[in-house]
């Protein structure tokens, strides 16, 4: 028998590959079970798609592309936005219970960097759950998966330079040897690598630093999305998304004093694109200054429009339909990652990428909202479909095992968190990030996570000028009080 496709990670792009890939044997692996854990379960925004009646995919694309900078791969992003009414679709075909009007029709929300509303929802603020499970319970009763949780990957192995099978680590430390046809790593992306982040913690990048320590070509790491309303819980290092549909519903961000923080700043305001955002409210946050969003004038049955948000304010205290919510930016998305092509293959034979941990280039040096469970969905199918089709040559040559090696001890771990913040944040100076390079270089014999760092920073300092989320500004503006920034070098 052949070995079966092994995809890892249980996110909507690892699951939507493990089911395109029918009739193929799909060995699915996961840190959590049925999705727990992945950043999709967290996803707050819809799906974008241009359903509207006038709008159009080259409308999205516009968007899109406008939101990237003009980084992005073209052909991508335009048979991205293609698929997205299609992938609607399929997920209401795979019992997805989108958020409908009186009248029966789906219900689209507009968010920043959208010149339309093309954004549905399910459960409000509970897209990504909701997607999650429906997809999950799929993956469940499909034949042709196998679904393995609470494991790890460990190494890859490589002969004659084809990935053709993994190590994982059980929970209880434990390692087995698995052959793969094909290894789809769907791991997610690196925000918990930053000291704030709206990441879950195990969106680590492992994936990210397991395909370069295996040799795999990595791209665009410099940029890193930056949301600009995470709910700000003191010493806490994975922080609760207020979702940006809030400040759609008309929600704004204010300071102490409640003066509007974006007034002069940017003509779209509170709507502003979100890198525009974030480094107000960070430049804020990093004088000392408290950032609230207002949204006590929303007028939304807030159980059913924003649960999540709400829930997680009424955790720590805070009703937001009657107080103004503290806010810090939080390390969101990772527009790079390891390089692959349209159909997902990585620059390694045998060795594919979908989801956040893959650089299609189809987010462009920054991504526009609600872009990613679309990515991960409609770039898994197409992978999934490549692979069952596609035929892996026999195994021959000696096994190279390439692994992470060991993780940094945990104070280590909060330290580079730390200077990643200050140094990789949403505000960049040469000087920090050199002073970022050194300490990466100085840990990077400790543990995965410095190279990992160390790739990323280097990744910053090629890129001299602002582009996108990668806002590089002189020294001299870190250090002057927050006056509205234009960010351009
Ligand atoms: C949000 O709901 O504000 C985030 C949506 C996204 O990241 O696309």
């Amino acid at each position: 028998m052949n070995a079966p496709i092994v995809v890892v990670g249980a996110g909507v792009a690892g699951l939507a590959t493990a089911l395109a890939a029918a009739p193929a044997r799909v060995l699915l692996l996961s840190r959590g079970e049925a999705g727990a854990g992945s950043a999709s379960l967290l996803a707050q925004g819809g799906l974008a798609a241009a359903l509207a009646t006038g709008d159009s995919a080259a409308a999205h694309a516009h968007d899109t592309m406008v939101a990237g900078a003009h980084h992005n791969d073209v052909a991508c992003v335009q048979w991205l936005c293609a698929q997205a009414p299609g992938v609607v679709e399929w997920l209401l075909a795979q019992g997805v219970a989108f958020d409908r009007a009186g009248d029966g029709q789906l219900l689209l929300g507009r968010e920043g960097g959208h010149g339309v509303a093309r954004i549905v929802h399910a459960g409000g603020d509970a897209t990504g759950a909701v997607i999650t499970r429906a997809l999950a319970a799929r993956v469940g009763a499909a034949h042709h998966i196998h679904w393995h949780s609470g494991v790890e990957v460990d190494a890859l192995c490589l002969r004659d330079n084809r990935v053709c099978g993994l190590r994982l680590r059980r929970a209880d430390g434990s390692l087995e040897e698995l052959a793969a046809s094909a290894v789809v790593l769907a791991t997610g992306g690196s925000g918990a690598l930053f000291a704030r982040t709206s990441n879950p913690p195990g969106a680590d990048g492992a994936g990210l630093a397991l395909a370069l320590a295996a040799g795999a070509r990595v791209r665009d790491l410099e940029f890193v999305q930056f949301h600009p309303t995470a709910l700000d819980v003191p010493g806490q290092q994975s922080l609760p998304l207020v979702t940006e549909a809030l400040r759609g519903a008309g929600a704004r961000l204010v300071d102490a004093q409640g003066r509007r923080l974006l007034d002069g700043v940017h003509p779209l305001r509170d709507l502003a694109p979100r890198d525009v955002v974030a480094r107000q409210v960070w430049l804020e946050r990093q004088a000392g200054a408290r950032v609230l969003l207002d949204a006590t004038a929303v007028d939304v049955d807030w159980p059913h429009a924003f649960p999540n948000v709400l829930a997680a304010c009424l955790a720590h205290g805070i009703d937001p339909r009657t107080t103004p919510i503290p806010v810090t930016p939080a390390a969101h998305y990772q527009m790079g990652g390891i390089a692959v092509d349209a159909d997902g293959r990585s620059s390694l034979p045998g060795l594919y990428a979908v989801g956040e941990v893959a650089g299609t280039g189809v987010h462009g040096a920054n991504r526009l909202a609600s872009n990613s469970l679309l990515e991960g969905i409609a770039f898994g199918r197409r992978l999934g479909g490549w692979l069952a089709a596609a035929a892996a040559p026999p195994a021959t040559g000696a096994p190279e095992w390439r692994g992470l090696g060991a993780g940094l001890p945990p104070p280590r771990l909060a330290q580079l968190r730390e200077l990643l913040w200050q140094v990789a944040g949403p505000l960049r100076s040469r000087s920090g990030l050199r002073r970022g390079l050194d300490g990466c270089i100085d840990w990077s014999g400790e543990g995965w996570q410095a190279r990992l760092a160390l790739a990323m920073l280097a990744a910053a300092l090629r890129r001299p000028d602002s582009l996108g989320a990668h806002g590089c500004v002189p020294d001299t503006v870190l250090a002057t009080s927050p006056a509205p920034l234009a960010v351009a070098c």
